[in-house]
């Protein structure tokens, strides 16, 4: 092959390779946010002993019930009162975590609760971290195991006051468990209860977890994407995603059923809420620390097209007007489009305003006096046809009347392809919509197959984000997919025609992001984990590769033969480093044999003579990643002689391999 040293092409973007985050397969609750009680605060609508269930054999806890009796605040206006007629280590409740709770020897977690004491002559709580016995869920629960950390909280009074209290384990254990007993025959009031590890990504008090963001800031991802996904349209309207009620005091955020809340595999009651302790400041935050730009995604006024017809109407009012309104409640509403468009102007003022503007000092007032540079905004999440256009069109117009600098987001929901994708996109084009995002969920064939799919799009005008995209090894949305060798090599070689093609394509991330072993509703999966561990599949290797090695500037690489990019298997790319000073190449070998290739670096300057190859391989396209075997495809490393501007290389057989050789352009 030729690479085209001294004919570069278009510069790559920042933001070429970055991260989807959407809160689906407990990637949030449960997650990278690490609070261990699940429904802290018993505020589920209809369901508000989620998580919790009474000791087995407590025949001394004559009642637990959800009271509104004089609660905490107008907004965490439930909570349990407990009452024991007799005094016994049994009346009380578990809270079971999120399929258990990960507790890691001599590590401490900070727990607290509100308390109110009631008639009768209770004394303290008595608080226990223990193993399970056995899993199991149901109305009671497992029997109790080992008892990791124990303490008792006194000092009760007549009124709501908060206690906290930090607790080390004794042990390790994936699924622990907290349990709750009163000490002593009477009632108690209890609300707020949370255990939180004190091991948190940049110790923060509502930080995150630190193994999972050490594997999204290892891949130094040029965007995060954020919060979805379905979950920003919700299955209704109602069930709609609001930025407005994830930030503040954490204690007060309402609870909000998940979209992906369904029967998996794992559980038949689905038990899926969304608690907020990650909302929009901390995702904001999270892009900051992992030097991600963020891309939050807002809903246009549609709810989930796959599940609903429900649509915000279109008003002829004037228009959105400033506000400082309160926050949006769940049940509250009829909204119209303007509703919608105020939320998009209000985050761009919550992310970017001085303390003087209403939203600017919300994001002060939680302690981040800085703007956080917001430079996109997505509109609408996977949205297709005229309803989808009618309503981004208004949208887009009142979002670039009042901030002309914030680049839009537009959706042209599913592909491949059909007629609504391509009326969307033409219609966009027509809009001079900046960035067009496409999703495609299809077989590792089918990438292989399409590798050249942007080779023939308009080089002027709307720029594309490949905002959702992974290889199915059986079907879409199928329980059965496999994050195998075969569909990551297949996202390896479809990606050579991304880079190819950077000016037309600014941006492109995997999807899913995260699964929970034990609570998935969709695969396959970039990042998996369990309560303690967590492993990168091999397409997480694919995105890392590729986003620890983005270059500067696009290179065009010919092949001798004149074929093209994938004949006879064989995708490449290429980039040159210009802050490096280096020329970096990266070939798919899609065969079972391995493959001599010939790289004729045209035109390059100062060449070096050691070059760096990263070789991500598995002579069997099963092959996959898992918690025991986090390694079993993954990249190594190894350096070869550059004898001249003719440098040859072999490839592995079935390899995707990045080059980085010393050269400039
Ligand atoms: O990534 C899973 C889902 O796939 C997303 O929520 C949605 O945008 C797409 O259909």
């Amino acid at each position: 092959i030729t690479v085209q040293v001294n004919k570069p092409g278009a510069p790559i973007a920042k933001t070429m390779y970055g991260l989807f985050f959407e809160d689906i397969n407990f990637a949030a609750d449960g997650g990278l946010y690490p609070e261990l009680v699940k429904n802290k605060s018993f505020e589920i609508p209809g369901q508000h002993f989620i998580g919790w269930n009474a000791i087995r054999g407590a025949a001394a806890l004559e009642t637990y019930t959800v009271s509104s009796d004089k609660p905490i605040s107008a907004t965490n206006n439930h909570f349990v009162r407990l009452t024991a007629k007799t005094a016994s280590p049994d009346a009380g409740l578990i809270n079971e975590g999120f399929r258990g709770m990960g507790l890691k020897q001599d590590a401490e977690y900070t727990f607290s609760v509100y308390l109110r004491r009631g008639p009768g002559s209770v004394s303290g709580l008595n608080v226990t971290l223990e193993e399970e016995a056995r899993s199991g869920a149901g109305p009671e629960a497992a029997p109790s195991g080992r008892v990791l950390a124990q303490t008792k909280i006194s000092g009760l009074t007549a009124d709501w006051k908060k206690y906290t209290v930090v607790l080390k384990s004794a042990g390790t254990a994936a699924k622990a468990r907290l349990k709750l007993t009163l000490d002593g025959a009477g009632t108690l009031d209890m609300d707020v209860v949370t255990l939180f590890p004190k091991d948190t990504w940049n110790k923060r008090e509502n930080g995150m977890r630190t193994d999972l963001v050490q594997l999204l800031k290892d891949m130094n991802p040029g965007f995060l994407r954020f919060p979805g996904g379905c979950i920003v349209e919700g299955r209704t309207l109602t069930e709609r995603y609001q930025w407005k009620e994830t930030i503040g005091d954490v204690a007060s955020r309402v609870p909000l059923v998940n979209r992906w809340n369904m029967e998996f595999r794992h559980r038949s009651t689905p038990d899926y809420y969304q608690s907020f302790g990650l909302g929009f400041f901390e995702y904001f935050q999270l892009s900051e620390d992992i030097g991600a730009e963020p891309v939050p995604i807002l809903n246009v006024g549609m709810a989930c097209q796959f599940n609903s017809s429900e649509l915000a109407p279109i008003t002829a009012a004037g228009g959105p007007s400033a506000n400082e309104g309160p926050a949006h409640n769940h049940a509250d509403d009829d909204p119209t489009l303007e509703t919608f468009i105020q939320d998009a102007l209000d985050l761009i003022e919550f992310a970017n305003g001085p303390v003087s503007s209403p939203w600017g000092a919300k994001r002060v007032a939680m302690g981040h006096p800085a703007p956080f540079n917001l430079k996109f905004i997505g509109i609408g999440n996977e949205q297709w046809g005229p309803q989808y256009l009618e309503r981004y069109e208004p949208f887009a117009k009142a979002v670039k009347a009042k901030y002309p600098g914030i680049n839009i987001v537009s959706s042209v929901g599913p592909s491949p392809d059909g007629d609504l994708f391509d009326k969307a996109t033409k219609r966009l084009r027509e809009l001079k919509a900046e960035v067009i995002d496409e999703h495609y969920y299809a077989s590792p064939e089918w990438f292989r197959q399409n590798v050249g799919r942007y080779d023939n799009y308009p080089t002027t005008g709307s720029k594309i984000f490949a905002g959702e995209y992974a290889a199915q090894t059986v079907g879409i949305a199928s329980p059965d997919n496999k994050n195998s060798w075969d569909a990551a090599i297949s996202e390896a070689a479809f990606m050579t025609g991304l880079e190819r093609n950077a000016d037309k394509v600014i941006m492109a991330s995997y999807a899913p992001l995260f699964a929970h072993v034990d609570a998935w509703q969709w695969t396959p999966d970039m990042i998996w984990f369990d309560n303690l561990r967590a492993y990168g599949t091999p397409n997480y290797y694919v995105q890392k590769m590729y986003s620890t090695n983005p270059g500067t500037t696009m290179l065009p690489v010919q092949r001798a033969d004149n074929g093209k990019n994938g004949q006879d298997n064989l995708f490449s790319s290429a980039v040159a480093d210009d802050k490096t000073g280096e020329i970096v190449v990266k070939l798919v070998n899609y065969s079972a044999e391995a493959r001599l290739v010939a790289i004729n670096l045209q035109g390059v300057k100062k060449l070096g003579k050691n070059g760096k190859a990263t070789v991500l391989a598995s002579s069997d396209l099963n092959a996959v990643n898992s918690l025991d075997k986090p390694q079993n495809v993954a990249p190594k490393d190894e350096s070869f002689k550059v004898n001249s501007a003719n440098v040859t290389y072999t490839l592995a057989p079935n390899s995707f391999t990045v080059l980085r050789i010393p050269g400039k352009r």
